[in-house]
């Protein structure tokens, strides 16, 4: 069927976001996940909010029989694949965690779509693939280095998949290199859910906003950038769902042209093209929300970059793709989840 899609790490913070925007473009979906960094909860309320069950099936992309029963049940168009471990500390601590889980779990879903013919893919890979970038803003063609196990993981997937494009031109392998995804759906319902004490910067001014955190700590003051502070390309996660559904139109295009041509290894960058500062962040925050966060300089932290957003040209021009909610809509959205759910699914 042309429209039934499988979403691995369907359960996730970017997959609950896009199974609603794949809802909403009229796709079918079945979700995969093992729930190790998700809940049912998070699959129930996409499920009220497209007011519809979901098919839903716990289970592991390293376990190919539970994903054979899957694809033999179902004729899956194509597969999104968020699942993976996505901690960069996490991964630096327990390397062989991150490669067995992001690199074989992916080996092994591809092993079986080969087996069931469903060679349409969607892969979530990283601006964190391109290091530390030499030129801004960072296109699909600039070099690409990682310095930890998390972003090496993602770097061999899409060695994998370009080798795997050379070798069989049936494939099409979109890779999507999301910058900084924040933000929540309009409603409230979903959202980012840490499991501990957040790493990324979004969720930690939400989470001092609401008064579980005392204090952000600003990872260095002395960066070559506007106010010294990291520069990132935030973009809101509503957005880089409709990138998903993008991805899958041109896919599907692809399919019914007339030269019905392979796309092949197709990496394209999900981002908004603009860069904003921490201390730019934490105002524009404090501006739409009220709420004071509490500041104060710290260290760098190891391993980041001063600056990093997106060419967005490429998902333009071949998608007809490009985000269109600022970093207002993307705080306000943070802080009416993180107000209604100070506890996230619990
Ligand atoms: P998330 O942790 O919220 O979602 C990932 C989901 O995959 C979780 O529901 C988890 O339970 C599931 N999962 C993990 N390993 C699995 C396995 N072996 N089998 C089945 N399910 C498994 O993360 P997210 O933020 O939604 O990220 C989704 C994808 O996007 C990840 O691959 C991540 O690396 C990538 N990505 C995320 C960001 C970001 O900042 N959030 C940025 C770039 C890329
Ligand atoms: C943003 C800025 C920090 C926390 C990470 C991963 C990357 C990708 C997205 C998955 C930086 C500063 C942060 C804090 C701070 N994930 N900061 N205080 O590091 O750009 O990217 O998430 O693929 O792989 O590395 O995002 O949100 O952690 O940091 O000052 O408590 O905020 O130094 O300048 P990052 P981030």
């Amino acid at each position: 069927m042309k429209n039934k899609i499988l979403v691995t790490g369907g359960a996730g913070y970017i997959g609950t976001h896009t199974c609603i925007a794949l809802h909403q473009a009229g796709y079918d979906i079945v979700i995969y996940d093992n729930l190790s960094n998700s809940s049912r909860e998070a699959v129930n309320r996409v499920s009220t909010l497209i007011d519809q069950p979901i098919e839903f099936i716990e289970g592991d992309i390293r376990d190919s029989e539970s994903l054979r029963k899957v694809f033999a049940a179902h004729q899956f168009f194509g597969v999104i694949h968020f699942a993976g471990l996505k901690a960069v500390g996490e991964s630096v601590a327990k390397p062989l965690m991150y490669y067995n889980n992001n690199v074989s779990g992916t080996i092994s879903l591809l092993e079986v779509m080969a087996e069931y013919e469903v060679k349409n893919f969607i892969f979530s890979s990283s601006a964190t693939v391109y290091g530390d970038p030499e030129t801004l803003p960072i296109d699909e063609n600039s070099k690409r280095s990682c310095t930890n196990p998390y972003g090496q993981s993602k770097l061999v997937v899409e060695h994998i998949l370009e080798d795997l494009a050379v070798s069989d031109k049936h494939w099409n392998l979109i890779t999507l290199r999301y910058f900084n995804p924040v933000g929540a759906h309009a409603s409230g319902q979903i959202g980012e859910d840490p499991n501990d004490i957040p790493n990324n910067l979004m969720p930690y001014i939400s989470q001092v906003a609401v008064g579980k955190l005392f204090k952000l700590s600003i990872f260095g003051n002395d960066y070559p950038t506007v106010d010294g502070t990291g520069v990132r390309d935030y973009i809101h996660v509503t957005d880089l769902a409709q990138g998903h559904v993008a991805a899958l139109n041109y896919l599907e295009q692809q399919d019914s042209s007339e030269k019905n041509s392979s796309v092949g290894f197709l990496p394209i960058n999900l981002g908004t093209g603009k860069g904003s500062s921490v201390l730019e962040l934490v105002t524009a925050f404090t501006d739409v929300t009220g709420q004071n966060i509490p500041y104060q300089f710290a260290d760098r932290r190891a391993g980041d970059i001063a600056s990093c957003y997106s060419s967005a040209t490429k998902a333009k021009t071949l998608l007809g793709w490009e985000a269109k909610l600022s970093i207002t809509d993307m705080c306000a959205d943070t802080w009416h989840w993180q107000s209604t759910n100070p506890n996230g699914y619990e």
